[in-house]
């Protein structure tokens, strides 16, 4: 049987030499060294040999010839796969050096196209902007905030610390800005009220990236603080808010909620023209413990603040189905907008 053996083996080799895609080859496998192949009808013969020495040598043939041809195939495959990537990337290869004759220019990044728009609208609004940095201490992050070394709320915060020890300080009280919040402590330590500002930016945390979460992130803040400010002045803003960045068919509300900073506190929603609701942030009455920590006597001044994530704005506004595909800049994606 040892030359059918050989005849199949080199039937196969030669297909394996001459498959040109690796979809061609893996038909190629299938073909030759499948269940229907020659060398599997072969091998179900073997059995039948009566002659001892001859069964072994053909059995040693038919190992012999999956061995090798087993070595082509990953071998080819290797090849295939290697000149099938050369293709794509040449494929895909931009020349950045192009010149556009056709009169299109590129465009800022949706978030910030959302981040721009926000600020505009609240610039409308009478607010300015407000800054802060992205690497804080814990003290802006939660301390001032009313949430004092082992408050549970801290746990909700997946914090990435920073690798410093800060003059004087000790190792993990310098970290990576969890929210925008920090910068209303900034900001009440270094503005006299009144004070009207939003103040978006980055912010992260420990968390694995997927469709709807990314560990970078950017919210925009608000914080007023001025005398006899109330919750009825919270709500208008939301509400004139609303309006201006969504359009006159939008609509807000307020429901009880809890933050640590905020007393009492709420989540905004909005209201869409189909009636449906749309959960938006967070938002309350600046607590006076936080006033305190910003220099301010809470028996005088008042305020409010509000929260929310930006990014969504720009999945909402664009429909985005998946938030990480904001984040690779492939061109394919970017162009869409
Ligand atoms: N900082 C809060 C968060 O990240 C949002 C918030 C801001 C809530 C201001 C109340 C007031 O979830």
């Amino acid at each position: 049987m040892t030359p059918e053996i050989d005849e199949a083996r080199e039937a196969a080799l030669s297909a394996i030499g001459h498959a040109d895609t690796v979809a061609d080859l893996e038909r190629v496998v299938a073909e030759h060294l499948g269940k229907r192949g020659a060398l599997a009808g072969l091998k179900k013969g073997l059995g039948a040999i009566d002659d001892a020495d001859a069964r072994r040598a053909a059995g040693a043939a038919m190992h012999a010839s999956r061995t090798a041809l087993e070595e082509a195939i990953e071998a080819r495959r290797g090849e295939l796969g290697g000149v099938e990537t050369e293709l794509r990337i040449a494929e895909e290869q931009l020349d950045l050096t192009e010149f556009r004759s056709d009169g299109s220019r590129g465009h800022l990044h949706i978030v910030t196209q959302a981040w721009q728009r926000l600020e505009d609208v609240f610039l409308g609004l009478g607010f300015s902007v407000a800054e802060g940095p992205e690497v804080e201490t814990d003290w802006h992050n939660f301390e001032a905030l009313n949430m004092g070394e082992g408050h549970p709320a801290r746990g909700e915060f997946d914090t990435l610390f920073v690798d410093h020890v800060p003059p004087g300080g000790r190792l993990g009280t310098t970290l990576l800005r969890t929210h925008t919040s920090p910068v209303q402590i900034r900001t009440m330590l270094t503005q006299e009220p009144p004070i009207y500002v939003v103040a978006p930016g980055r912010v992260f945390r420990r968390d694995t990236p997927d469709a709807t979460h990314m560990p970078v992130f950017h919210q925009i803040e608000g914080l007023v603080v001025d005398r006899g400010i109330s919750m009825t002045d919270l709500a208008g803003t939301i509400e004139a808010f609303t309006k201006a960045f969504f359009g006159a068919g939008f609509t807000s509300r307020l429901r009880p909620s809890y933050f640590p900073f905020t007393e009492p506190s709420a989540e905004f929603d909005i209201q869409r023209p189909d009636g449906s609701w749309l959960e938006l942030g967070g938002c309350g009455m600046v607590h006076p413990a936080v006033i305190r920590a910003g220099g301010l006597d809470p028996d005088e001044w008042s305020g409010f603040a509000f929260g929310f994530g930006i990014d969504r704005m720009a999945v909402m506004r664009h429909g985005v189905a998946d938030i990480r595909d904001m984040y690779v800049n492939d061109i394919r994606f970017i162009e869409q907008f």
